[in-house]
């Protein structure tokens, strides 16, 4: 009879597992990946049954099933430690061509040897089982590592499920997690802005990025990964080539630079081609990986304890010279930070020729025990940003004098101070020392901000010379016959100017408070801070209290802006803006209204008149369907706007996919 009952609970047991697990990737995809791919009608009731299954089961209580906690408590502090089922080994590094010659020519005759970019990021381990990704481990000691499958999930070219039956139950694919270099450059540039430590190289970038504990902003900055190892019980194949090609061919991303290799002739060229190439690469890679093809020959050739005998690396030479430090000059941002700055004598290193390279701030300077008279080791850090690696020790190099950070401003005379925490001196003169007003004007026109095309950082020195712009709010009261006499400007340039600053009265009201540049209040914090406050008069009046209830404000960002409310250079400055016309009022944020759009996926394309793509996507949203970049046959409509592209145009005729006027759709959500 039990048997017999418990055949018929099977189903139902089974189902119960499989709605855990599907509202939990939807918990994901909604609270963390900000893309749900179910309508809230849909989770509700698949939420009720699940609930309904755990009661009539209760002998399947979890304590970790969706219905017993919320969406939002993902991206939890701390990570689950994970024992490797392979220990995660290194490779055997070889920093010379001879090396190379030598470790081929020991492999016994006619070896096929796969070559490989050496990928500069981090390791990972994925494990499948059944198909899905159930553990993402990084090396750690190389016994047990961290299980950062929230973070790793946020890589769009990382599955999280195998759809094929021709897999084997359980494999692991390792391979290298990257932050490609137009990335690490654009987060570099944010932490700048922000004033936040920036990353020596997109490895350090990549390796922080995947400890966070919050994918959200995981997921932000973009990274990529590459894979080259598959292991486990029964793979296909019987090269690590065809293993790769297999992996490629289920759906991951396996590098296209592999290549087999007969002879030590064809490894030299593979070498000294990629040696040159790999600068053209969109990620970092430090050298290649020699891996003899045949799995039986690997397996004869076996492990010592910490590398295998059928791999090893060779590593690009470090890209690094002996310079004279001739000088240290001093930089003044436009928050008032004094940088300093090495002048060297000139210095060829990857194809460029190197004279400055930052010393961040005195510290650092402390730190390598410099001073001007040195000779020093620059290398190119993350082989873009020169940086100073140390100094040449040797008795008969003399520095000829004792190094010591100057207390005023090189700019303005200002005395400098140095809060208490932070590494930076700093100038306290915002309104009066040249830097820091050009810089404010710069940042506030910048593309990112106001976008006030034609007032470049030449144009706002001449204006700042020629005493017509001293603060931001200036901008707003240039002639054309002010900006027409200034050198190299004629009346064409001149007129663009004042067109870009007429158009920069529509920008909204978030970007206008990042242009403010207040200390620490970046791009995407700005965005944060006006959703709340969608008027700058209700931000005046925030307390730092307020402010830090909103995500990524912090008590000290809360200071600064307080700090800058309660300045009355900075009043009278946002009235003159205010004055002129520059938005100082962001549209309320439309909270979910209705489900009408559940289950959709809408294609926005083209150019609208009643709204902004932005607040068609919003608008989307809040109804419940979901905006989606490309068309395909799961399409729901098109919201059509002008100039559509005609190759979305084509598609949507070939499906026969619905094309809504802007009018139309606004019927549809009756407004
Ligand atoms: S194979 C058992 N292939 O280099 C050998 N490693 O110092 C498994 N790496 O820990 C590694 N690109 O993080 C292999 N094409 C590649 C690689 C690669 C980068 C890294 C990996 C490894 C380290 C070795």
């Amino acid at each position: 009879m039990l048997d017999l009952f418990s055949e018929i609970e099977e189903p139902e047991r089974e189902e119960l597992k499989a709605l855990r697990k599907e509202l939990e990737e939807q918990n994901y995809k909604y609270y963390v990946l900000n893309a749900p791919t179910m309508s809230d009608r849909e989770f509700d009731e698949k939420m009720h049954r699940l609930q309904a299954l755990e009661a009539q089961f209760p002998d399947m209580f979890d304590p970790k099933s969706p219905t017993q906690h919320v969406g939002s408590d993902l991206g939890k502090k701390g990570f689950e430690q994970v024992k490797h089922r392979y220990p995660m080994l290194s490779l055997a590094n070889s920093y010379s061509r001879e090396e190379i010659e030598d470790w081929v020519r020991k492999l016994p005759s006619g070896v096929e040897i796969v070559c490989e970019l050496k990928y500069d990021g981090l390791s990972i381990s994925l494990w499948y089982e059944h198909g899905i990704l159930v553990k993402a481990l990084t090396r750690g000691d190389g016994q047990q590592g961290d299980n950062v499958i929230d973070n790793i999930k946020t890589i769009p070219s990382i599955p999280w499920k195998i759809d094929r039956t021709d897999i084997p139950e359980f494999f692991e694919l390792r391979g290298e997690v990257l932050l490609p270099w137009e990335r690490f450059e654009a987060l570099n540039k944010e932490r700048e802005q922000q004033e936040e430590p920036l990353f020596a190289n997109p490895r350090n970038a990549a390796s922080g990025t995947l400890k966070l504990q919050d994918p959200r902003e995981v997921a932000r900055r973009g990274l990529d990964a590459y894979l080259y190892y598959m292991l486990g019980e029964n793979l296909p194949g019987a090269t690590h080539y065809e293993r790769l090609d297999t992996a490629r061919q289920w759906g991951f991303h396996i590098s296209d630079a592999i290549k087999v290799c007969k002879n030590v002739d064809e490894v030299m060229a593979y070498i000294a081609y990629w040696d040159t190439e790999r600068k053209n690469l969109p990620v970092a890679t430090d050298g290649i990986v020699l891996k003899v093809n045949n799995l039986a020959q690997q397996e004869e050739l076996g492990f010592t304890a910490k590398t295998p005998r059928w791999a090893i690396a060779y590593k690009f030479p470090a890209e690094k010279q002996l310079t004279l430090l001739k000088e240290i000059t001093y930089q003044v941002g436009r928050t008032g930070v004094v940088t300093p700055v090495a002048n060297l004598e000139p210095v060829q290193l990857s194809g460029t020729i190197v004279q400055r390279a930052t010393l961040h701030n005195e510290d650092f300077i402390r730190s390598l025990d410099i001073q001007p008279g040195d000779r020093v080791w620059v290398e190119k850090g993350g082989e873009i940003i020169p940086k100073i690696t140390g100094k040449e020790q040797s008795d008969e190099v003399q520095s000829t004098k004792d190094f010591s950070f100057p207390e005023v401003c090189p700019e303005c005379g200002a005395k400098l101070v140095r809060v208490e925490g932070e590494a930076a001196w700093r100038c306290p003169n915002e309104a009066g020392c040249p830097p820091q007003i050009k810089g404010k004007i710069e940042h506030f026109v910048s593309r990112k901000a106001m976008n006030i095309d034609g007032l470049g950082e030449e144009t706002i020195d001449l204006l700042y010379r020629q005493n017509l712009l001293h603060n931001i709010a200036d901008i707003y009261d240039l002639k054309l016959s002010d900006i027409a006499a200034q050198e190299r400007l004629g009346e064409k340039s001149a007129q663009n100017i004042l067109d870009g600053i007429e158009a920069s009265k529509q920008v909204p009201w978030a970007r206008v408070l990042f242009a403010l540049g207040i200390r620490m209040v970046g791009e995407t914090t700005a965005k944060k801070i006006a959703r709340k406050y969608n008027t700058i008069d209700a931000l005046q009046w925030a307390t730092a209290e307020q402010l830090c209830a909103i995500e990524d404000v912090g008590p000290q960002i809360a200071e600064n802006i307080v700090a800058y409310f309660n300045d009355i250079r900075n009043l009278e400055i946002l009235e003159r803006l205010r004055q002129a016309g520059v938005q100082f009022e962001g549209e309320a944020v439309a909270e979910p209204t209705s489900d009408k759009l559940a289950g959709l996926s809408i294609v926005i394309s083209g150019t609208f008149s009643q709204h902004s793509r932005d607040e068609y996507k919003a608008m989307i949203e809040a109804h419940g369907g979901k905006n989606v970049g490309s068309v395909s046959k799961k399409t729901s409509f098109i919201l059509a706007g002008e100039n559509m592209g005609p190759e979305k145009r084509k598609k949507a005729e070939d499906l026969g996919i619905k094309l809504l006027t802007e009018d139309e759709f606004l019927g549809l959500l009756g407004s």
